[in-house]
């Protein structure tokens, strides 16, 4: 089984800022989103998060920022609960504690307000948000660049040993071919609004075909980078 979505595009302002674009993913694969930017990774995410949708594939979406998913006047608890709610189950304590122990936030007070959290458990509480329902495709859209980069490669650390041997897919868009190239295991590259390669990253590496992927990797100190 696989995960399609078909004749992804967007128009806005009478511009085509996504062209016609199929993906596929497969259960279980890390897929990595890069690109420029303005490239219209964003746009792509977006779109292949309804597309997916439409399909009757749960998918969840991390935005790049807490900010996005988090509303400043309602607690950590409330924020669990709507999200539990939006996808009608019933509050689960084990289930909670689980992601929470998984994300490493389970020292965290729930009756604060986001902001009485730091950003980098914030954006983990996100994340734990997002696995609640047991996602077939998790899409986040550089979901660590507000983080300073220790804390973004733990928290990459921590979804990705939580993800391990589970059937949830990731594509992680981000405009750090670094943080990708780490991660995952495929990787497509934007230009223009269209997806101008998608390649193993090995194969991508070794011999990146196109101008923008080979501009991608002409940055080659993102070996030493930590995350
Ligand atoms: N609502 C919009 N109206 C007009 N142009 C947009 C809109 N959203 C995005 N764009 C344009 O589409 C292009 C792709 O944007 P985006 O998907 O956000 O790129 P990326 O995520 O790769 O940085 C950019 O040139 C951006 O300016
Ligand atoms: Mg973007």
């Amino acid at each position: 089984m696989t995960f399609t979505a078909n004749g992804l595009s967007a128009v806005r302002s009478g511009r085509t800022i996504l062209h016609p674009t199929d993906v596929t993913l497969k259960p279980g694969e890390r897929v990595g989103l890069v690109g420029a930017s303005g490239s219209g990774k964003s746009t792509l995410g977006h779109a292949l998060v309804d597309g997916l949708r439409g399909a009757g594939t749960a998918v969840a979406h991390v935005p790049q920022s807490p900010d996005e998913a988090l509303d400043p006047l309602r607690s950590m608890a409330y924020h669990w609960r709507e999200a539990e709610i939006a996808l009608g189950l019933a509050p689960d304590a084990s289930r909670r504690t689980h992601l929470f122990e998984a994300l490493q936030i389970g020292h965290g007070d729930m009756r604060k307000r986001p902001w009485g959290w730091s950003r980098g458990m914030q954006q983990r509480f996100v994340i734990a948000m997002a696995l609640i329902g047991t996602p077939g495709v998790l899409v986040m859209d550089e979901p660590t660049s507000a983080l300073d980069p220790v804390v973004a490669a733990g928290t990459m650390d921590l979804l990705e040993d939580y993800l391990a041997g589970r059937q949830t897919a990731l594509v992680l868009i981000t405009h750090d071919l670094g943080l990708a190239a780490r991660r995952v295991s495929r990787l497509m590259v934007m230009d223009a609004g269209r997806i101008v390669e998608d390649a193993p990253t090995t194969r991508f590496l070794a011999a990146p075909a196109t101008r923008a992927a080979k501009a991608l990797c002409a940055h080659r100190n993102w070996l030493q980078l930590p995350c």
